[in-house]
């Protein structure tokens, strides 16, 4: 797998697997995939780390045998990062995004990643202030704000996320080195053009396409086709 298109300048739209159908996950890949979606978003749970259990790497083995085309986008909401990013990187995650506030050291975990040979993502939660990120933007491909507290598919947007978005945009730019800036949770085609405004370059969207009768129209509407 050629290592992803980074550049900035046109939206990525990012289906969240957390909400397709798992007993025929790789059809909702493909569905998705034929549907225009650029990446696919896997969310990896541990119980502890948030209060719900999804799946690990053997999850995001499968989902890399059934979309060889798509960026893997894996969301680690586990408590010790550090001891398993390598078996994600194996398992065939394109990007491994790591949680500010799980404890371990962030800078350590990052560069770890990059040295598995996958593109390294930090993300806070919607109550950690931004500036907990700010020793690490050199040190990251992409940054996560979450606009949900991270668990569970299928809530709310937090309307104050907006405004992170733009703080992180400009934090970000201020900083220099490119890295891409995605926002996961309660995303819609309601607040995907205040969110793309903002600055964001990543769309994550569970609910929004796997809970449409029509995926394609539903990822074209987030993308604001
Ligand atoms: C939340 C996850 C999200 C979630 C998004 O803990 O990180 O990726 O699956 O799903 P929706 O779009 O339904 O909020
Ligand atoms: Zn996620």
């Amino acid at each position: 797998m050629p290592r992803p298109d980074m550049t900035r300048g046109r939206i990525r739209i990012a289906p969240s697997l957390l909400a397709c159908k798992f007993e025929r996950m790789g059809e909702e890949i493909e569905a998705v995939r034929g549907a225009g979606a650029d990446w696919l978003h896997f969310d990896v749970m541990d119980g502890h780390f948030v209060p719900n259990i999804s799946v690990g790497p053997l999850g995001v083995a499968a989902a890399r045998r059934a979309a060889p085309g798509l960026v893997l986008d894996v969301h680690l909401m586990i408590a010790q990062p550090d001891r398993y990013v390598e078996e994600f990187v194996l398992a065939g995650a394109d990007i491994v995004t790591v949680h500010v506030e799980a404890p371990h050291h962030l800078h350590r975990t990052l560069q770890a990643i990059r040295s598995r040979g996958a593109l390294a993502g930090v993300t806070l939660n919607p109550g950690t202030p931004l500036g907990s990120i700010e020793p690490v933007l050199g040190d990251v491909d992409l940054v996560l704000v979450m606009s949900v507290n991270p668990g569970f598919g299928g809530q709310e947007f937090i309307p104050s996320a907006l405004d992170r978005v733009r703080e992180a945009r400009r934090m970000m730019d201020a900083r220099g080195p490119e890295a891409l800036l995605e926002v996961d949770g309660g995303v819609t085609a309601g607040n995907a053009p205040a969110l793309r405004e903002a600055g964001a370059d990543v769309l994550v969207a569970g609910t929004a396409v796997f809970g449409s009768p029509d995926y394609a129209g539903a990822i074209r509407k987030i993308r604001g086709e």
